[in-house]
């Protein structure tokens, strides 16, 4: 058999040939009916080493890792230089940490704000899903989504010549709306919650027999980002002990996972890093859930225990999962790589982006603020210990969010004449912007 890969059923080890055979059972297993299945590749996992060397410091993108991401033919790639994005040293971050805790670690920070599609760290799944359905001749696919796995998987569906219909939420960012209608990609807005949205939408799937987003399982999903493992060998010195990541579904630890157990007899990496999730505290049942089992000594059964918030209300849409499906499956991940389920003050946000923007001339989006926000929160909770290598995810730059750029005005001053302009020193108003941050200080 000389194929590239194949599929294996995660929870009952049916073999599934391809893609086509897996859309055509409504991606479920076709013995089991499980919804989780697994890529695995003919191709010898070593050639990764090559793939993450020294020669091959310019990656340009998701492709760069061809050989062990599920599409047969290169033809059908679409691709908007999206994956390989850099690894920014935070030392203002590593300063901070010695200064008011006294510990010495690494920051960094993974800059999804850089990917050329959408510019949040959902283009890479759109590539690779884009390309999957185009290889596989699908004409019209279906998501329900927050936001930004819709906006990216509307412009490279698009650019696929692929129709996509979007379920969203009535809380929706209306830059994600606007931006999908502008592709030509069908927006349906629910009078309700992300749940909501999913529901209609798995409805509409199955009426009009258009295939639906798989959601964090989703087997093209875990592929695409499983690439950020290769891409932290490639340009880390040192390998994430950390991952800190906002988190509404959690596709980033299950495709971390993978990646660890795809080159596991590689020597390259040994241990996951301890995932540091953090939700926005005005939705977070993900952290309510892991803090309870805590509390009760995480007691069997404990992973199937979680809240429901209908309808949350929260300044980041973006995180708005209410009804958190796959809290079994991160929650036991999280547990697993000795981390933690946080959570974030929606209200402190834009002081994160303010004093991100000033020290790295980076803009972050709300989402991203919360994951750079639960670093601070993990000093405070004692989370970071000496000699950790911290990885944040940047997964979106500030312009997917147009309203929160807007609250990052600070030193403008209203004028009449020039007697009102004095010249200013912009590195003057550091003080006020790391004020905010002394509460979580020791
Ligand atoms: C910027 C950003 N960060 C984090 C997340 C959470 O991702 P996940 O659903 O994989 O937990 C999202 C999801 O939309 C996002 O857009
Ligand atoms: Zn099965």
């Amino acid at each position: 058999m000389n194929k590239k890969f194949h599929l294996v059923c995660y929870d009952c080890n049916n073999i599934i040939q391809n893609f086509t055979e897996w859309f055509k059972h409504d991606q479920k297993c076709s013995k089991c009916g499980s919804k989780r299945a697994e890529v695995s590749y003919s191709k010898d996992i070593s050639g990764v080493k090559d793939l993450i060397s020294e020669k091959n410091s310019k990656a340009e993108n998701v492709w760069h890792y061809f050989d062990y991401l599920p599409l047969n033919n290169k033809e059908n790639i679409i691709t908007q230089n999206e994956g390989t994005i850099p690894v920014d040293n935070w030392q203002f971050l590593e300063k901070f940490a010695k200064d008011k805790f006294g510990i010495t670690c690494e920051v960094h920070a993974y800059r999804n704000d850089l990917n050329g599609g959408t510019g949040t760290f959902k283009d890479v799944a759109a590539a690779v899903a884009a390309s999957i359905l185009k290889e596989n001749n699908i004409k019209e696919y279906c998501v329900a989504s927050t936001g930004n796995i819709a906006t990216a998987y509307s412009r490279y569906l698009a650019i696929a010549n692929i129709t996509n219909s979007v379920f969203m939420p009535s809380d929706a960012l209306l830059a994600s709306e606007a931006e999908i209608n502008a592709y030509g990609q069908k927006v349906f807005r629910l009078k309700g919650d992300y749940a909501k949205a999913k529901h209609v939408a798995a409805d509409y799937s199955k009426k009009h027999k258009v295939l639906l987003s798989g959601g964090n399982v989703d087997p093209m999903r875990v592929e695409a980002k499983k690439i950020m493992v290769f891409e932290w060998l490639r340009l880390m010195k040192n390998y994430p002990t950390v991952y800190i990541q906002a988190l509404s579904g959690g596709t980033g630890p299950i495709a971390i996972e993978k990646a660890h157990k795809d080159i596991k007899d590689l020597n390259l990496v040994s241990e996951l890093p301890r995932f540091i999730m953090v939700q926005p505290d005005k939705c977070d049942p993900m952290t309510q859930g892991w803090d309870t089992a805590k509390e009760n000594g995480f007691p069997q059964g404990w992973e199937n225990k979680y809240p429901i918030i209908d309808n949350p209300v929260t300044e980041v849409p973006t995180l708005a999962t209410g009804n958190p499906a796959t809290f079994p499956i991160i929650a036991s991940l999280v547990k697993k790589s000795n981390g933690e389920i946080i959570s974030f003050a929606e209200d402190e946000i834009v002081d994160v982006a303010k004093l991100i923007a000033h020290e790295t001339c980076v803009r972050i989006g709300p989402a991203a603020a919360i994951a750079v926000g639960g670093f601070f929160e993990s000093l405070k909770k004692g989370l970071i210990k000496n000699g950790d290598v911290v990885l944040i995810n940047i997964g979106e730059g500030v312009k997917r969010a147009p309203k929160f750029a807007e609250k990052l005005i600070y030193t403008t001053k209203i004028v009449d004449s020039v007697e009102d302009c004095k010249p200013t020193n912009r590195n003057s108003y550091l003080e006020q912007l790391y004020k905010p941050f002394d509460k979580y200080c020791k």
